[in-house]
């Protein structure tokens, strides 16, 4: 099935850009603290606007600078200069760049028997009673090599950070397409989904036109509010249980430079460092009043699904005690304002709290 990303809002996207820039106008600073995938905040970029990336996880931040900081067409200079043999393979692509040159030389690289292989694939867990099966051999062996590649050229000072970031989050999607699992990281499959006996394949990413003026944190949000003054601010915690460190570990290990140890029949490494308070029932909400109330923006627009752990009801009293709340729905692809909402039809809500 490929990976899917818990609570992800690129269906949504224009949608929330809209109600956003008919409230702040266009070209502002925005931060967006709960980034995930970065598609809002890349939607605010193509809107005009300059946005504050965060994240608690390394590789949603790579995701945001990714979108963020590269213009559509990174040249890649200094690299095609330092290494010939980048510019030597012949370009894949029919939109020529230093980007898909980039690739195209990253798409022929033999593969490494290196962590992912020995961690995450059947050869290289055989002696397991169980042995894992999250990649195939050769797709883990390809992993293995474009990961250290990059990381490589990122320590040599021969591509950039966003570029570093571009070429992580290229890999992650392309490992995503062959992952053997039901939709998350959380456990791979026992028989082999069909798509996960492909080779693995960068592609070049669709990156937004627009400012490249933007800022990525990787911190708690919370603690980031308290330093943190702009005239708007996005957020979209997560609502359910399931912590993002542990069901998408293995694109926080692909996107860090030096590998974790790891356990149990999944191979999980130690995410508790990485848990958030937004994910526990009982914190939720104290978590969420916190936030607000550390919070030096105008407007803040708020993602929060009505099944979450905070109830439309406790939200209200949450929202309401910083400010005037108007609560726009969204129910898939159409659109309601809060006047036409039906009981029972919402699937996500944004709520905007004009700070008192
Ligand atoms: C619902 S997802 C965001 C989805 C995102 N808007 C998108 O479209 O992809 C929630 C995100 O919040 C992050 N997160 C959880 N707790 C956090 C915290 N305390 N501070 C910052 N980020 C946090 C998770 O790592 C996850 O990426």
């Amino acid at each position: 099935m490929g990976i899917r990303f818990i609570g992800h809002k690129q269906k949504l996207v224009s949608e929330i850009v809209s109600v956003i820039d008919s409230t702040v106008g266009q070209s502002t600073r925005i931060g967006d603290l709960f980034t995930g995938t970065g598609s809002v905040a890349a939607g605010l970029k193509q809107s005009g606007h300059s946005v504050v990336a965060n994240d608690l996880l390394t590789h949603c931040c790579l995701s945001a600078r990714a979108q963020l900081c590269n213009p559509p067409q990174p040249a890649f200079e200094m690299l095609l200069e330092e290494a010939p043999e980048v510019s030597e393979v012949s370009n894949q692509f029919i939109q020529r760049s230093g980007y898909t040159q980039t690739l195209s030389y990253l798409n022929q690289v033999e593969g490494i028997p290196g962590f992912v292989y020995s961690t995450y694939s059947p050869g290289g867990t055989a002696d397991r009673e169980e042995p894992r099966q999250y990649f195939t051999n050769e797709n883990a062996k390809q992993i293995d090599a474009i990961r250290q590649r990059v990381h490589q050229w990122h320590n040599d000072g021969i591509i950039s950070d966003d570029e570093h970031a571009l070429l992580i989050y290229d890999l992650i999607q392309a490992t995503n397409e062959v992952a053997n699992t039901a939709g998350t990281y959380g456990a791979f499959l026992k028989s082999w989904y069909e798509r996960a006996k492909e080779s693995l394949e960068l592609t070049p990413s669709e990156i937004p036109d627009g400012p490249l003026d933007h800022k990525i944190f990787q911190q708690d949000a919370n603690k980031l509010a308290t330093d943190l003054s702009v005239p708007a601010v996005y957020l979209d915690p997560p609502y359910t249980k399931r912590q993002y460190a542990s069901y998408y570990h293995l694109p926080e290990t692909i996107s860090q430079k030096t590998n974790p140890s790891v356990s149990g029949k999944t191979g999980l490494p130690d995410w508790k460092p990485k848990s958030s308070d937004y994910c526990h029932k009982r914190r939720a909400g104290g978590k969420l009043d916190g936030l607000l109330s550390n919070l030096d923006t105008e407007y803040v627009f708020l993602s929060y699904s009505d099944e979450g752990h905070i109830t439309p009801d406790e939200l209200n009293n949450i929202l309401t005690n910083h400010g005037s709340v108007e609560l726009h729905t969204f129910d898939h692809q159409r659109y309601k304002s809060n006047t036409e909402a039906k009981s029972g039809d919402l699937t996500e809500a944004l709520y905007v709290v004009e700070l008192a």
